[in-house]
């Protein structure tokens, strides 16, 4: 009989590419060795049940395979690993399929993304992953388009754009997938732009609904419901033209009893709520964790973590669902820790907050009043009229790099940080279209000076990072660890009581999840940000893991602790691998400056003005991490290294294709002149100082002239 054989054949032929639903995505406990979603399940939890790699044996964790990527540009993906594939994604939003056994490489997709839309990233040129379904992955790119790809062979199956392109909307942030729906938001408010999340038919990419997390101009209806009730809570006629903000770039998750949705807002669009809606109110939804339906995208509550931000203060950071006992009861809560500082849990049936403690220096605000939810501000938090210093920065006590939940230690794991910010107040704020800046804040006497050891120093003092264990029902920090650098990796636990953690200096490191002990740790030649997953195949357990150093404080500054590799990889350990990463001997020749060149009124214009639009990009005070060309080597790079050449870079965009737009819509042909005035005698300076030794006492001195005694108060 040979019908059945041929039957037969299809049965094994599904069996070896099984299609990825709703069933499988509820119960990810039943097949342990994949991880088919972002956070490995719906609630976000980072937790792999695996445990053949454990205390006594992770020692013996070694290197099996690894991938070059091919850039060294930030990597911050979470992988998936389904059927024996584990697919990636890199800088640029390109995609990857390995053999997740071998490492053999089964396909690539490269979405070509254009090279000039990077000046609309705000955070380096960064995705955090895919998302499977059906047959399918799906993946979001930087410049806005939402992609389903055949998971065997990489071949596109539709492309839907989610953005409006004339506007600086970017996409970094990893789909989740609902019963068929494809939900992605994106990223922008740091440029202007208006935020929302929408859903795409897994199917064909019809837009399902699209829920807005800010008003728009108020002589259009409202879309919603929701946008009626958050109307009320702006003013002004400024915020609906630069956008309002409120982008919904990253976190997710989703209750499966509860049928919720929720979502992790972001920041005001401009920073500044005194230039933003200059008559006050709490503008919903910026700052706030929003729960929808999935099928409708209907708002069902919101929990605002900082009414009327002002600093930067997303919500969007990862957001983890748990049963957890409070006062004698199982209660279904929700845990974040955003950019505040403070560690929120809540009734996520209901949205009411249950508890917020400090998880970092926080000077915004004393404490968050639980009658009311709201956090009390400080005299601190008012930078309407005088320059502060506060804690957190816009970086935030912790910022998207993915926690960890472990159910039996009941602790959260928290990739933290100690970060101090100068906020001010632009009382001439003009919004600037395009990919520019529009923060509200004042660049005057802001700026960095080139000095390497003085901008070490201080970045030294004022910004310090470490992985944080923290009891969320005590609402008290357990155990932690110092890092060397500020910026480090998302976190991995297991069953087996570990913790996994890649650091900004280069390493990947396993410790016991209830004290803290280091048990292993291995270096992996550049700085890692993204988080560890695990998962297993023919009964061997893997950890895997994204190394590329990258992100927004790696383009602005040279971090102290950190490093910064040429090649972002993909690194898979298992127990008795035996395999060593090729070192990359990298070159420390500086060169010489091109002669000295215009005014010292006319380098001191430069300063601010590149301090203002490509310090960003380049390194706040010419000091960057080398992600970015150093400008101070453009002896080195460019031939000729004129200003003509310089103009026509930075004026006539000759480097357009490699993402270095022109800023002819913001600098005169004597602006660049500045700048390049400015970068020249930095190049000298830098000539010169490598002679010399740090002098403790001019850090000092520039530290108090930088923000006046305000700063002092933190060093
Ligand atoms: C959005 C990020 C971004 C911003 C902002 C930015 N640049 Fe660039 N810049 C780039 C990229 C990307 C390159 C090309 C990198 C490469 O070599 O592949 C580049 C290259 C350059 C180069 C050539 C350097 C070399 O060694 O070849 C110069 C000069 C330059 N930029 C000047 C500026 C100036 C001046 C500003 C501010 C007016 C600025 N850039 C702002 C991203 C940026």
């Amino acid at each position: 009989m040979r019908f059945p054989a041929l039957l037969l054949l299809l049965v094994a032929s599904f069996a070896a590419h099984p299609s990825v639903d709703h069933e499988q995505l509820v119960n990810v406990d039943n097949t342990p060795g994949s991880w088919l979603t972002h956070g490995r399940n719906y609630a976000e939890d980072r937790q792999s049940p695996l445990t053949q790699i454990t205390p006594d044996n992770v020692g013996e964790l070694g290197l099996t395979w690894y991938f070059d990527t091919g850039t060294g540009r930030g990597l911050e993906a979470s992988p998936l690993v389904i059927d024996g594939v584990i697919y990636s994604t890199g800088s640029w939003s390109r995609v990857f399929a390995n053999n997740a056994v071998s490492g053999e490489p089964i396909w690539q997709y490269d979405p070509q993304v254009p090279r000039a839309w990077g000046v609309n990233a705000c955070c380096d040129v960064v995705n955090r992953g895919v998302a499977a379904w059906g047959d399918n992955i799906y993946l979001g790119t930087l410049d806005g388009r939402l992609v389903a790809l055949n998971r065997r062979n990489g071949k596109v199956v539709w492309t839907s754009l989610t953005i409006d392109p004339a506007r600086p909307y970017t996409i970094t942030g990893a789909p989740r997938i609902i019963k068929g729906n494809v939900i992605i938001g994106n990223g922008g408010a740091e440029y202007g732009v208006r935020g929302y999340v929408s859903a795409y038919d897994a199917r064909d990419g019809a837009l399902r609904w699209r829920f807005y997390t800010v008003p728009g101009n108020p002589e259009n209806p409202f879309e919603s419901a929701a946008m009626e009730m958050a109307a009320k809570t702006w003013s002004g006629d400024l915020w609906w033209k630069v956008g309002g903000g409120g982008t919904v770039w990253d976190s997710m998750a989703y209750d499966v009893d509860l049928d919720l949705l929720y979502i992790g807002v972001g920041n005001g669009a401009p920073w500044n709520r005194h230039v933003r809606s200059p008559g006050g109110g709490d503008n919903l939804f910026l700052s706030s964790i929003v729960a929808l339906r999935p099928e409708t995208g209907e708002y069902v509550w919101h929990y605002q973590t900082t009414p009327g931000d002002s600093w930067d203060y997303t919500a969007t950071q990862h957001m983890i669902l748990a049963d957890l006992v409070i006062d004698g009861a199982l209660t279904k809560v929700l845990m974040q820790a955003p950019k505040n500082g403070f560690f929120y849990v809540l009734d996520r049936a209901s949205g009411k907050l249950i508890s917020a403690e400090k998880y970092a220096p926080a000077t915004w605000a004393s404490h968050v009043d639980l009658s009311t939810g709201r956090p009390v501000e400080t005299e601190n938090a008012d930078h309407s009229i005088e320059v502060r210093m506060t804690k957190p920065a816009a970086f935030g006590g912790h910022n998207w790099q993915p926690m960890a939940f472990n159910q039996t230690t009941g602790l959260v794991y928290i990739p933290a940080m100690e970060t101090a910010g100068r906020y001010s107040t632009d009382h001439d704020f003009t919004y600037q279209s395009g990919g520019h800046w529009n923060t509200g804040q004042s660049q005057e006497g802001g700026a960095f000076p080139a000095n390497r050891h003085l901008v070490n120093a201080v970045i030294k003092r004022l910004f310090k990072g470490h992985l944080l264990a923290w009891d969320p029902v005590k609402q008290t920090e357990v155990w932690r660890v110092a890092h060397e650098a500020m910026w480090n990796g998302g976190v991995l636990t297991t069953a087996a009581n570990l913790v996994f953690q890649g650091t900004g200096d280069g390493r990947l490191v396993a410790y016991r999840a209830d004290s803290g002990e280091q048990l292993w740790d291995t270096h992996t030649l550049t700085g890692v940000v993204a988080p560890p997953i695990s998962y297993q195949i023919n009964g061997e357990q893997y950890v895997a893991v994204m190394a590329g150093w990258g992100g927004a404080p790696t383009l602005l500054f040279d971090l102290p602790g950190s490093t910064a590799g040429a090649n972002g990889r993909l690194l898979v350990y298992k127990l008795g691998g035996e395999l060593k990463l090729p070192d990359t001997v990298e070159a420390n020749v500086i060169p010489t400056p091109p002669p000295r060149h215009g005014s010292e009124e006319s380098i001191a214009t430069g300063q601010v003005l590149y301090n203002t639009h490509c310090g960003r990009c380049h390194g706040i005070g010419l000091v960057g991490s080398g992600l970015l060309p150093d400008l101070r080597d453009m002896g080195h790079d460019m031939s000729g290294n004129t200003p003509e050449v310089f103009k026509a870079i930075v004026l006539q965009g000759a480097y357009r294709e490699m993402g270095m737009v022109s800023f002819a819509d913001v600098m005169s042909e004597a602006d660049a002149d500045a700048v390049y005035d400015y970068i020249v005698d930095a190049a000298h300076a830098r000539w010169e100082e490598q002679q010399s030794s740090p002098v403790w006492s001019e850090v000092e001195a520039w530290i108090m002239d930088w923000v006046g005694a305000l700063i002092a108060q933190f060093i």
